[in-house]
């Protein structure tokens, strides 16, 4: 049994199911669901971490997160994502991005399992449609952008929590750089594909600064986006390709297991 209520707009849908018990049927309509709203989450799961790892296997190939340790030896693939309420400054991932752009190949789905959060609503994840976002672009950008294509670091203005954290262990990653078209077609429908967290330049060095602020302006508007309010044993997978997401600003502990699907 699966029951689908997608959120307004179609941004994102809530799934009713439980993961440990889905036929491959269920697997299918949850795989069309992921692809038709972009972002799908499902509430109370009791789902272990071998479990977690069969279900995101369903998915296609898991990725090896390139900045985060594993949560132990035997699951390398479970990174762990955490905040301490002593923590000071922004949280991980706390602007508007796409997860591992700075790669050749970033992955094509990332997955959060919470395991801990503060109260309901205070520590959220917002999503924003780019399939909406493309959409809604005017048709002389839709040709300006045509065959556009965005360079990302994984250095960019996000990684700044990030280095941070480096400078405490004193150990610095080497830069990571990547180049990719900025209008692509995922699922039959077009969407924009650029993350402002990561972005450097435009590679066409014709197009200006103004471009650059409209293009982020218009990305991220209010209509195209939704906040995921957490709550523990919840699990959201969305589509890398196609949501950007952003960590809201929050004050607690939280810890979160993601796994990503290349
Ligand atoms: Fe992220």
């Amino acid at each position: 049994m699966l029951k689908i209520i997608p959120n307004k707009k179609n941004i994102g849908a809530e799934l009713i199911c439980d993961l440990n018990k889905i036929n491959n049927s269920t697997l299918k309509k949850i795989k069309s669901a992921l692809s038709k709203y972009g972002m799908i989450y499902f509430r109370n799961q009791k789902l272990n971490s071998d479990n977690y790892l069969k279900f995101a296997k369903k998915f296609g190939k898991l990725a090896n997160y390139p900045r985060l340790k594993g949560l132990n030896k035997k699951y390398p693939q479970i990174t762990v994502v955490q905040r301490k309420s002593t923590d000071k400054g922004p949280s991980f991932g706390e602007q508007f991005h796409t997860d591992s752009i700075y790669t050749k190949k970033p992955p094509r789905f990332t997955m959060l399992l919470s395991k801990l959060v503060p109260k309901k609503g205070q520590a959220n994840t917002d999503f924003c449609s780019q399939y909406l976002a493309y959409e809604k672009l005017p048709a002389n950008f839709k040709r300006k952008f045509k065959n556009e294509k965005c360079v990302f670091s994984s250095e960019g203005p996000i990684s700044v929590t990030r280095l941070e954290r480096e400078k405490e262990k004193g150990k610095k990653a080497k830069e990571l750089i990547s180049k990719h078209n900025l209008i692509r077609k995922i699922n039959s429908k077009y969407t924009l594909y650029c993350s402002p967290g990561h972005f450097i330049r435009f590679n066409n060095s014709k197009i200006d600064k103004k471009l650059k602020t409209y293009l982020f302006k218009h990305q991220v508007k209010k209509s195209f986006q939704y906040s995921l309010e957490w709550e523990k044993n919840q699990l959201a997978i969305w589509d890398n390709r196609s949501m950007l997401h952003q960590a809201t600003a929050f004050k607690g502990d939280r810890i979160m297991h993601r796994i990503t699907v290349q």
